[in-house]
Protein backbone atom coordinates (compact mmCIF):
# COMPACT_ATOMS: atom_id res chain seq x y z
CA UNK A 1 0.00 0.00 0.00
CA UNK A 2 1.45 3.34 -0.76
CA UNK A 3 0.82 4.78 3.09
CA UNK A 4 4.17 2.30 3.77
CA UNK A 5 6.62 4.08 1.93
CA UNK A 6 5.11 7.38 3.38
CA UNK A 7 8.26 9.73 4.20
CA UNK A 8 10.24 7.55 1.48
CA UNK A 9 11.89 7.93 -1.98
CA UNK A 10 9.93 6.34 -5.15
CA UNK A 11 11.36 6.72 -8.60
CA UNK A 12 9.02 6.43 -10.98
CA UNK A 13 9.61 5.72 -15.30
CA UNK A 14 9.31 9.69 -15.38
CA UNK A 15 12.13 9.63 -12.90
CA UNK A 16 14.31 7.59 -15.04
CA UNK A 17 16.43 8.76 -17.58
CA UNK A 18 15.83 11.46 -20.39
CA UNK A 19 14.84 11.53 -24.19
CA UNK A 20 18.38 13.07 -24.77
CA UNK A 21 19.90 10.06 -22.50
CA UNK A 22 17.06 7.18 -22.03
CA UNK A 23 18.76 4.86 -18.57
CA UNK A 24 20.22 1.76 -19.56
CA UNK A 25 17.06 -0.33 -19.27
CA UNK A 26 14.83 1.88 -20.96
CA UNK A 27 17.86 1.68 -24.17
CA UNK A 28 17.83 -2.03 -23.23
CA UNK A 29 13.89 -2.57 -23.56
CA UNK A 30 14.36 -0.67 -27.14
CA UNK A 31 17.19 -3.05 -28.33
CA UNK A 32 15.77 -6.17 -27.79
CA UNK A 33 12.26 -5.68 -28.56
CA UNK A 34 10.66 -5.68 -24.69
CA UNK A 35 7.67 -4.59 -25.34
CA UNK A 36 4.74 -4.39 -27.81
CA UNK A 37 1.92 -1.74 -26.94
CA UNK A 38 4.07 0.16 -24.01
CA UNK A 39 0.99 -0.31 -21.18
CA UNK A 40 3.46 -2.78 -18.84
CA UNK A 41 6.70 -1.51 -19.74
CA UNK A 42 7.15 1.62 -17.37
CA UNK A 43 6.14 -1.21 -14.52
CA UNK A 44 8.34 -4.31 -16.49
CA UNK A 45 11.50 -1.45 -16.40
CA UNK A 46 11.01 -0.18 -12.40
CA UNK A 47 11.03 -3.71 -11.81
CA UNK A 48 14.01 -5.02 -13.86
CA UNK A 49 15.65 -1.99 -12.43
CA UNK A 50 14.16 -3.34 -8.60
CA UNK A 51 15.97 -6.96 -9.76
CA UNK A 52 19.22 -5.47 -10.60
CA UNK A 53 19.46 -4.25 -7.39
CA UNK A 54 18.54 -7.15 -5.64
CA UNK A 55 21.41 -9.36 -7.26
CA UNK A 56 23.60 -6.51 -6.55
CA UNK A 57 22.54 -6.52 -3.31
CA UNK A 58 22.86 -10.38 -2.81
CA UNK A 59 19.07 -11.05 -2.36
CA UNK A 60 18.34 -14.93 -3.30
CA UNK A 61 15.09 -15.68 -4.79
CA UNK A 62 13.31 -18.72 -4.58
CA UNK A 63 15.34 -20.45 -7.19
CA UNK A 64 18.56 -19.73 -5.47
CA UNK A 65 20.17 -23.12 -5.18
CA UNK A 66 23.35 -22.13 -3.12
CA UNK A 67 22.88 -19.00 -0.88
CA UNK A 68 26.93 -19.35 0.25
CA UNK A 69 27.94 -18.27 -3.45
CA UNK A 70 29.82 -14.89 -3.85
CA UNK A 71 27.76 -13.72 -6.64
CA UNK A 72 24.26 -14.81 -7.74
CA UNK A 73 23.84 -16.93 -10.76
CA UNK A 74 21.31 -14.93 -13.12
CA UNK A 75 19.63 -17.33 -15.21
CA UNK A 76 17.20 -16.84 -17.83
CA UNK A 77 14.46 -18.92 -15.20
CA UNK A 78 16.01 -16.70 -12.44
CA UNK A 79 14.78 -13.38 -14.08
CA UNK A 80 11.72 -14.75 -15.32
CA UNK A 81 11.24 -15.65 -11.67
CA UNK A 82 12.05 -12.18 -10.09
CA UNK A 83 9.72 -10.62 -12.83
CA UNK A 84 6.86 -13.18 -12.05
CA UNK A 85 4.59 -10.37 -10.44
CA UNK A 86 4.91 -8.60 -13.89
CA UNK A 87 2.21 -8.96 -16.12
CA UNK A 88 2.33 -8.41 -20.37
CA UNK A 89 -0.65 -9.07 -22.17
CA UNK A 90 1.16 -8.26 -25.52
CA UNK A 91 3.75 -11.69 -24.18
CA UNK A 92 6.24 -9.45 -24.98
CA UNK A 93 7.91 -11.85 -22.11
CA UNK A 94 10.90 -13.42 -24.68
CA UNK A 95 12.07 -9.26 -25.19
CA UNK A 96 11.86 -8.30 -21.95
CA UNK A 97 14.30 -11.05 -20.59
CA UNK A 98 16.42 -10.46 -23.24
CA UNK A 99 16.42 -6.74 -22.20
CA UNK A 100 17.22 -7.90 -18.77
CA UNK A 101 19.87 -10.02 -19.39
CA UNK A 102 21.67 -7.38 -21.49
CA UNK A 103 21.30 -4.40 -18.99
CA UNK A 104 22.38 -7.23 -16.30
CA UNK A 105 25.59 -8.04 -18.69
CA UNK A 106 26.38 -4.74 -19.23
CA UNK A 107 26.21 -3.46 -15.57
CA UNK A 108 23.23 -1.18 -15.80
CA UNK A 109 21.43 -0.08 -12.35
FE1 LIG B 1 1.63 -4.61 -24.18
FE2 LIG B 1 3.23 -5.50 -22.25
S1 LIG B 1 3.78 -4.55 -24.11
S2 LIG B 1 1.08 -5.28 -22.21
Amino acid sequence: MAVQYQNRQIVTIEGLGTEAALHPMQQAFIDHDGFQCGYCTPGQICSAIGLLDEVRRGIPSVLTADLKMPELAISRDEIQERMSGNICRCGAYNGIVEAVQSALSEGAA
